[in-house]
């Protein structure tokens, strides 16, 4: 069992789920970018899903085609119990996205807050290298991390911060940049936690 696991299946058990800084009601810009860019048949991936609301809120808007990757256990038991009259339209795969193998392709690939996690260069690019192979040609990469104004830790992990230079730098030529937006977070807290949200295009 790997230290990431422990500490992610750790919180999913013990945590109120409603407090964790990434906690969202409804999964605003990820969702109108979805709504937006793609057709409601098109095969969504949510990468480090947690036990986001952005599922229910694309299962209410008509989606039938979702998989949710994570790589605690515990999260995913959670997400497939709330979402448990959905099955038809939901694939779950709980592993660590470092591993991910699958025949599957996807129209669009979302992430908030599980890249910005990956501090080691070799890990960045093995990242990157499964999203240009599973995403399809034209396939639509939306991406959430922390800004340089946000904090340098989530979850007491080390992060990295994301502005339109370091990202499409380390993306490279093989994905055009559709639209960007900040965010100002609510952290359950009271206070605010700043985001950068990313739509890339694959060439
Ligand atoms: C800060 S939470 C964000 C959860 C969700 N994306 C949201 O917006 O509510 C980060 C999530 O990524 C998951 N995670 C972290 N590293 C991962 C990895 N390498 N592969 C898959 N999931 C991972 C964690 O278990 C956790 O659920």
């Amino acid at each position: 069992m790997s230290d990431e696991f422990s500490h992610w299946d750790h919180i999913y058990k013990n945590a109120n789920l409603e407090k964790v800084s990434w906690h969202q009601q409804h999964s605003t810009i990820s969702f109108n970018w979805i709504v937006e860019s793609t057709k409601k048949q098109d095969a969504i991936v949510d990468i480090g899903s947690g036990v986001s609301i952005l599922a229910d809120n694309l299962l209410a808007a008509g989606f039938t085609d979702i998989s949710l990757l994570e790589l605690s256990t515990q999260a995913l038991n959670t997400l497939k119990t709330r979402l448990k009259k959905s099955t038809d339209k939901l694939s779950f795969y709980n592993e660590n996205i470092l591993d991910f193998e699958s025949n599957t392709t996807f129209k669009l690939w979302h992430d908030r807050a599980v890249f910005h996690f990956l501090t080691n260069p070799k890990d960045q690019q093995t990242y990157l290298q499964k999203l240009n192979q599973y995403l399809e040609k034209d396939g639509l990469f939306l991406l959430a991390t922390f800004s340089p104004e946000g904090p340098t830790q989530c979850s007491e992990l080390d992060i990295v911060q994301y502005d339109v230079k370091k990202i499409t730098q380390l993306l490279g030529d093989r994905f055009n940049l559709l639209k960007t937006q900040s965010e100002a977070h609510p952290h359950p807290n009271g206070s605010v936690q700043h985001f950068n949200y990313f739509l890339f295009k694959k060439k």
